[in-house]
């Protein structure tokens, strides 16, 4: 028997503990946390756990909690299913079995199902919190909406809320939404403002899990922690290539009729990657953990990135595909599907940290292995004198340097950070990230393992616990504001767009894939290693290949025409463009070459940019054959076309650079800045007898070139070199090279491409001198030469 004054003892600090433990309730507060679709998937496989885990980690910190599993499903039925997920929840392994089984008593006591649906419903929901609140005598911290819902229920579900069930003043207000946000710029625009009218943007938190994987969540951390081996390492200088991957060997079988609207890159390049994408690619904020800082510097790598061309893709689908989507769809046996599966994107960071590193997004389903990573993959620019054989893995730069954040699954079969042990020793904080004990025999990315420091977590955690604990404490910077959201939209719906009648490369699906889905990259091209001859999938097919023709030559107008499929037209328009201007430079010392805007010349500008190395940049001068009355960096200017597609990429000196000047004292083509007299001074003081060596022109439908339109007679004639003119289309106001000042060219050179060009192609073969009607025919130069270049469907139809 213990005696008397220690049961005392005891009372008191039990007493004591009950108190201070009341205390610190009444110190935070409760929180009633409202998870909708409470019977769902996603609730079963993760967020009951997620909420669990939350609970354990909080509990005796000052917090009161209640948890209502909300559903459509009838009460009876869905406190059958709650009270089986809730019998499922698991501890941490190391915690004591008693302990486990108390906390989880407390967690199915305080877990509660209701049937949500009606307004009165929220009302209802509202009104028992108010009621445990004061019969408790608590003070209400905040409520939690996690909406496991599909989207098309958000708008009821977000009125209902906010109409009915917002708690009292002084407490906050969470709702977390799950992906797909959207379909496309608009789409998620439109949602976002549909929220957007019920909840503020702090109440909002969007989940995208992979911010939630224990690697992904380490890439700041990382990088803050290394600040001083990172600095000098993490720029262009010395990363050869990023790669983002998310491997499957699931394939959608089941979930057709969700993946057949989204695809590989809706469901997980634009969210997943590229999450992942910014937090490499963003400027490391002084401070990260300030949400604020954190999201701000990720919008603005959101605006470097360079916009992505069809050829900054390749596509595929596993065979299987169309068939489970006719099958689960009841699709007639004639349906095939053009959603891609897989999916590989070079992305480019237009900034002076990354400008030409390669990263590269991968994704697909039906892959040889499940596994997920972010490499990042130094330069090698050592010499090494000794034999290999005595290289030592710490000491030798001549061995691959590379940092790995080792998302999970594959070899590996946990998150991980790896640094090659010739980079440095990383530091990662010890309490959450152990060293990895040693795996022989293991290989990972070319080394084994033993080349690298790596560490894992202490701890496993599942990304939808890290989240939720997150929105707990109101950490913001692991969500998607909807900034973030529509700036990563901006990003891919363009090229959505694009690809949305390219046919994907079929593959078998699993190991059998074997080398059919390597791709390569070379400039901002990307494409399959291998050639694939037979078409799978029937695509546009009952036409010509490129292979059926050559270079056609003959005349049009009278003048030489080259004709051709685009591909060879362009390369055929930039050989002569070099040619001319190596001619030039030799006898002249200089290249004058004035080149028009719009969407024709910007294969050719790129094919300039990317394959002439021998081009005499350095001599040459860049001139403007038109622009729009548009302040330069405007991405309708013709001026951002030449920057975003060529200047970019070139070195020319800047003085050689000849802007149109259409913005003087900040205002656009006003005629009393004599901005047109200025450029024909600059030609005529320069170029000599106002002579371009080369001057690049289109052709519009109505006939139109240069800035130079029908039924509009400024430049058509007349002396002045360079005249302000007036479009039909928008942008109005133009300045434009007139055609007196183009007819002084050596050599004019006139691109038409495309099937929508084919009308005016015949009407001006045609056509006499009239250049009033078609100033495209005014083209016709005095002394210089006149070359047509069209490809086979402006020319042939
Ligand atoms: C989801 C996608 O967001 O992520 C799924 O919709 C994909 O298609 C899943 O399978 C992959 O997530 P995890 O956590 O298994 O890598």
């Amino acid at each position: 028997m213990k005696p008397p004054g220690c049961w005392k003892m005891l009372t008191v600090a039990v007493c004591m503990a009950f108190l201070a433990c009341l205390q610190a309730q009444e110190l935070q507060g409760h929180v009633s946390i409202i998870l909708l679709g409470a019977t769902g998937d996603l609730a079963k496989k993760y967020l009951w756990q997620g909420l669990f885990q939350l609970y354990l980690d909080e509990v005796g910190k000052g917090y009161s909690f209640s948890f209502h599993g909300a559903a459509l499903t009838s009460t009876k039925q869905g406190q059958e299913l709650i009270a089986k997920v809730l019998e499922s929840l698991s501890c941490p392994e190391d915690m004591e079995p008693g302990r486990c089984a108390e906390l989880k008593g407390q967690f199915q006591r305080l877990s509660q199902y209701r049937h949500l649906k009606t307004n009165e419903d929220y009302m209802a929901l509202s009104k028992d919190i108010e009621a445990q609140l004061q019969h408790e005598g608590l003070r209400e911290a905040g409520r939690i909406f996690y909406f496991s819902v599909p989207p098309f229920a958000y708008a009821d579900i977000a009125r209902s809320i906010n109409s009915s069930c917002r708690p009292g003043p002084g407490a906050w207000l969470r709702v977390v939404l799950e992906k797909p946000f959207g379909h496309d710029y608009v789409s998620a625009q439109q949602l976002a403002t549909e929220l957007g009218s019920f909840f503020q943007e702090e109440e909002m938190y969007r989940v995208d899990h992979y911010l939630g994987k224990q690697a992904v969540a380490q890439i700041l951390p990382f990088r803050d922690q290394n600040r001083k081996a990172l600095d000098g390492l993490w720029n262009r200088h010395h990363v050869e290539r990023v790669e983002i991957i998310m491997k499957e060997t699931v394939d959608a079988e089941g979930r057709t009729s969700f993946y057949e609207e989204y695809g590989v890159i809706r469901d997980v390049l634009q969210n997943h990657l590229t999450e992942v994408l910014t937090l490499v690619a963003m400027e490391l904020p002084y401070n990260i953990s300030s949400s604020k800082a954190v999201l701000q510097h990720k919008l603005q790598a959101f605006q470097a990135l360079r916009g992505l061309q069809k050829g900054s893709a390749v596509l595929g689908q596993y065979q299987a595909y169309s068939r489970q989507v006719r099958r689960e769809q009841q699709k007639p046996d004639s349906f095939y599907s053009l959603t891609p599966t897989f999916a590989g994107i070079l992305v480019h960071v237009d900034n002076l940290r990354w400008e030409g590193v390669p990263f590269i997004l991968m994704s697909g389903k039906a892959l040889d292995e499940r596994v997920g990573y972010i490499r990042i993959l130094f330069r090698n620019q050592a010499y090494c004198a000794q034999n290999e054989k005595r290289w030592v893995v710490d000491q030798s730069q001549c061995l691959p340097r590379q940092i790995i954040f080792y998302i999970g699954h594959g070899e590996l079969g946990s998150p991980a950070v790896l640094v090659s042990r010739n980079l440095f020793r990383p530091s990662l904080p010890s309490k959450s990230w152990k060293e990895v004990e040693g795996r022989p025999g293991l290989h990972l990315f070319g080394r084994p393992i033993s080349d690298y420091y790596a560490y894992s977590p202490v701890r496993e955690q599942d990304a939808y616990s890290v989240l939720i604990s997150h929105i707990f404490h109101g950490r913001k910077d692991s969500f998607i504001t909807t900034e973030n959201l529509l700036a990563s939209w901006v990003f891919w719906t363009p090229l959505l767009d694009s690809l949305a009648h390219e046919v994907p490369r079929l593959y078998p699906g699993g190991a059998e894939n074997g080398y059919l889905l390597d791709f390569e990259f070379s400039g901002a091209q990307l494409r399959f290693c291998q050639q694939q001859l037979e078409q799978l999938v029937p695509g546009p097919g009952s036409a010509p290949m490129p292979s059926n023709f050559q270079v056609l030559t003959a005349k049009y107008r009278e003048s030489p025409l080259i004709s051709a499929w685009p591909e060879e037209l362009i390369s055929k328009l930039a050989d002569d463009i070099e040619a001319t201007a190596v001619r030039a430079v030799r006898r002249f010392g200089e290249f004058h070459l004035a080149l028009s805007g719009g969407s024709s010349p910007v294969p050719l500008l790129e094919q300039l940019a990317t394959g002439h190395f021998g081009f005499p940049w350095a001599q040459t001068h860049l001139w403007l054959v038109d622009e729009r009355c548009v302040p330069l960096w405007d991405p309708e200017s013709n001026f951002q076309g030449l920057q975003a597609h060529l200047l970019r990429y070139i070195r020319v000196p800047y003085y050689n650079i000849h802007p149109m000047p259409v913005h003087l004292h900040q205002r656009l083509c006003a005629e009393e800045d004599q901005g047109a007299q200025m450029y024909a001074s600059e030609i005529s003081a320069l170029v000599t007898n106002s002579s371009f060596d080369l001057v690049l022109l289109g052709m519009g439908t109505d006939g139109h070139t240069a800035s130079l339109f029908p039924q509009s007679p400024a430049g058509l004639d007349g002396t002045q070199p360079v005249v302000l003119t007036r479009s039909p289309y928008k942008p109005h106001q133009r300045m434009s090279l007139s055609l007196p000042l183009i007819n002084r060219a050596r050599k004019v050179a006139v691109l038409v491409m495309g099937r929508v060009k084919r009308e005016i192609t015949m009407l001006v073969s045609r056509a006499g001198h009239e250049p009033k009607k078609w100033p495209i025919s005014g083209v016709l130069p005095s002394s210089g030469q006149l070359v047509w270049y069209m490809d086979y469907e402006a020319f042939l139809g």
